[in-house]
């Protein structure tokens, strides 16, 4: 596992920047088969870990085809450069404007560079898609949005991602964790980061206690090990579902603040909770923060 931090170019609600260091310092050292994401959003996770195999599944089709694209080259850095830049500047003439074109073409096309372009354009990075599957997060109003420092950075991401799937054997699927979790055998270690119930939903994206339930039965089915990251609790209420579903496992709690999210709600500080099928040894606390740290910086820097 290598200790540089990868941030991914596409960002989502629920994204575990923050807690990487702590899902790593309690993964096993050593993966003999698989990493398995049946919830991949951002990948953050997985760029991460950087396991040599990976499985990274999602019923988002347009995280996947982006992230599918970039592992096959059909997406560059250089292509994201010169896309970004021409782009960039429509949009800075036509005063914010042409974004809503590009969404309407997204909508049409479903291109996984326009989903880029959308992604760091939009309001707070959302992703949100209404009951049509149209993508319909509007735009941050900064039409200066695409200055030559950012396009950097962003290109710095999608070439990091690039790197990580030439080197290793990444595969990504489109499809739901009933199908991904099955699959899994012995050797391989599942990280499953679902959509948590009550919080954000949308076309790609709905979750309620049946999917919880159901994802209960097949984590408890599997033979290899797991680690399931589920929100414990917040000012004004516990995850009642720890207490019905996931008790009988290890659990471990850990503070987390979300940035992402359009209501004062959805920004209200939780208490996240890891658990786990196996006894995960204690993280070093040190190393830890040293790391989030560092992450929180790289988190910092990204911050639209
Ligand atoms: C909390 S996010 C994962 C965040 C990710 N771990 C990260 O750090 O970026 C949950 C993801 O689950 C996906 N999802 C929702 N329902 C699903 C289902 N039934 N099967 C598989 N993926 C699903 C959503 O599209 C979303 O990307």
């Amino acid at each position: 596992m290598s200790v540089k931090t990868t941030v991914p170019p596409i960002k989502c609600q629920g994204i575990k920047t923050k807690l990487v260091p702590w899902i790593k310092a309690i993964t096993p050292d050593e993966i003999k088969g698989r990493w398995i994401e049946p919830f991949m959003g951002s990948g953050v996770v997985a760029f991460n870990i950087r396991p040599q195999r990976a499985l990274l599944c999602d019923t988002n089709p347009h995280l996947i085809n982006f992230y599918k694209s970039v592992a096959n080259g059909k997406i560059t850095s250089a292509r994201v450069r010169a896309f970004l830049e021409k782009e960039g500047e429509t949009l800075l003439k036509s005063e914010g404007e042409y974004y809503y074109d590009v969404r309407a073409r997204f909508n049409e096309t479903g291109d996984p560079i326009d989903f880029l372009f959308l992604n760091r354009a939009c309001f707070n990075g959302m992703i949100r898609f209404n009951r049509k599957g149209g993508f319909n997060v509007p735009f941050c109003r900064k039409p200066t949005r695409f200055a030559r420092a950012y396009i950097t950075k962003i290109c710095n991401q999608v070439q990091a991602v690039s790197d990580i799937c030439e080197v290793s054997d990444f595969k990504f699927l489109c499809r739901g964790f009933e199908k991904t979790i099955p699959e899994a055998n012995r050797d391989d270690f599942i990280y499953c980061d679902p959509p948590y119930i009550g919080r954000h939903a949308d076309y790609f994206n709905g979750w309620d206690e049946t999917h919880e339930n159901a994802l209960a039965k097949a984590l408890s089915k599997i033979q290899g090990k797991f680690i399931l990251s589920t929100w414990h609790s917040n000012d004004f209420r516990s995850n009642e579902f720890i207490d019905a579903l996931w008790s009988n496992y290890h659990i471990l709690t850990r503070e987390h603040f979300y940035h992402v999210g359009a209501t004062e709600n959805n920004r209200n500080p939780m208490l996240e909770a890891l658990i786990t099928n196996f006894e995960a040894k204690m993280p070093d606390s040190d190393k830890v923060e040293t790391e989030q740290m560092r992450l929180l910086e790289e988190a910092a820097k990204y911050k639209t």
